[in-house]
């Protein structure tokens, strides 16, 4: 009986261990050590590039693969940008589109950031998605002294007319309501004490997709969320009430074209991931006629064993289960890691590790190289085409999760 992590290596291993020697990836089946990492972003014709980018692998079948980014860094980090460039069909602001970044007075807009990206987007072939118009997070400080039950509305409707105005047409989607969902809150219908709901009531959520739609009659708007990825009890009640959600605003004939799930995930050495609800979930949104977006994806390491080899393998371990679920469903068109690498995670601030070692959430390390959770991400991808042709009309998996099996016709990639 082979262990999980033989499982892995025995799928990983013959890539991974062409790509260590040619310098472009972390490390060798699984195993880091400093001689065989060099400095630097891995070269063409090294394993990552070109046709097989996470881009490339992604479009081959069917979807769009891309992350969060800091325009910021774009003219200080040459690697970072070009590592972008190369691997990414759709970015979104990590932060330069949120109501802190754009709104730095009650009656004015600061757009150079969020106008940077589109241009650099635009410039490159790339989509952009829109994160966010309204959330309970990161509002400016003169939000609660200058928003009050009398103005709340107007001012909601003019930020959204203006900052999804400004940018109609040339966004891929917008997530219009951002974690609206709470449970711990107590409410029957599941529905956060947010600011927003405290000063509109329940019908802020409509009102913000039907000014969305007409602000941006192309976006696709996306409800977007976290806490139901997981097979726990707490996430499952989290999916139903956003499922109430969805289907309260569908029956009302709210402009809504697709569900985002966050994906925040944490590698637990104990379990493993199994997703029955979370494949009940899609293929929930999928009957209500929405597409489904992974927006947010990584996977926090703060559980695991400071050695990194034994990390980025439970790590791609967890992107492989969790995609292989979530990508058996057609109506599951685009994956974005929230940041590409580890080098500027935002867990390495919120989440760090209490042996002081660097986080290894995403697809690159800290110097630009590859990891298994590139490999795992590249072959979900690939396995998705099979899967997802194969499937119920319901989007029930005809073909449902199985354990992994190396292919042995992609370890001659
Ligand atoms: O820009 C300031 C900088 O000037 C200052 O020196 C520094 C000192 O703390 O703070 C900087 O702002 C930080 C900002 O990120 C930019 O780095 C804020 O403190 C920090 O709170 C903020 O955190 C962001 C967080 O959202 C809150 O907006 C994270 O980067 C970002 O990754 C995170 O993203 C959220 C999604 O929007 C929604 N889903 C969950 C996800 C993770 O929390």
């Amino acid at each position: 009986m082979l262990t999980r992590r033989q499982f892995l290596l025995a799928g990983y291993g013959s890539l991974l261990g062409a790509m260590a020697g040619l310098s472009g990836c972390a490390h060798s089946a699984g195993k880091m050590s400093s001689a065989s990492m060099a400095p630097g972003l891995p070269h063409k014709g090294m394993g990552v590039f070109g046709s097989l980018s996470l881009k490339a692998h992604a479009e081959r079948n069917g979807l769009l693969y891309g992350c969060a980014v800091r325009p910021e860094l774009f003219s200080q980090d040459a690697k970072y940008t070009r590592l972008i460039i190369d691997q990414c069909d759709i970015l979104v602001a990590e932060n330069a589109m949120k109501w802190l970044a754009l709104r730095p007075a009650f009656n004015s807009y600061y757009f150079n950031e969020a106008d940077a990206l589109l241009a650099f987007a635009e410039q490159h072939q790339m989509k952009l998605r829109g994160h966010n118009l309204v959330w309970h997070e990161q509002l400016p400080k003169w939000f609660a002294s200058m928003v009050n039950r009398d103005n709340a509305r107007e001012v909601l409707v003019q930020h959204i007319q203006t900052v999804a105005g400004r940018y109609s047409g040339r966004i891929h989607s917008w997530d219009v309501v951002n974690e609206a969902i709470w449970i711990p809150d107590g409410r029957a219908d599941g529905l956060r004490k947010s600011p927003w709901l405290s000063l509109l009531g329940d019908d802020y959520i409509e009102l913000a997709f039907r000014t969305a739609r007409e602000a941006d009659p192309t976006a696709l708007l996306t409800y977007n969320d976290y806490g139901i990825e997981e097979d726990s009890q707490e996430n499952e009640q989290k999916r139903s009430a956003v499922l109430l959600l969805l289907r309260r605003l569908k029956a009302r004939n709210v402009p809504i074209d697709a569900v985002g799930i966050q994906s925040h995930l944490t590698a637990n050495p104990n379990a493993s991931f199994r997703g029955d609800g979370l494949r009940r979930f899609i293929s929930s949104a999928r009957d209500l006629g929405l597409q489904v977006f992974v927006t947010e994806m990584d996977v926090a390491d703060g559980a695991l064993p400071g050695d990194v080899g034994t990390r980025d393998d439970a790590v791609a371990a967890l992107y492989r289960d969790y995609l292989n679920v979530v990508l058996a469903n057609p109506a599951v068109t685009a994956v974005l890691t929230w940041g590409i690498t580890d080098r500027y995670t935002w867990l390495q601030t919120n989440k760090p590790r209490k042996d002081g070692m660097h986080v290894r959430p995403l697809p690159f390390d800290e110097e630009y190289r590859a990891k298994p959770a590139f490999i795992a991400l590249r072959r979900t991808f690939d396995d998705r085409q099979a899967d997802a042709s194969t499937q119920g009309a319901d989007g029930s998996a005809a073909n449902p999760y199985a354990p992994f099996t190396p292919n042995p016709t992609r370890a001659r990639e």
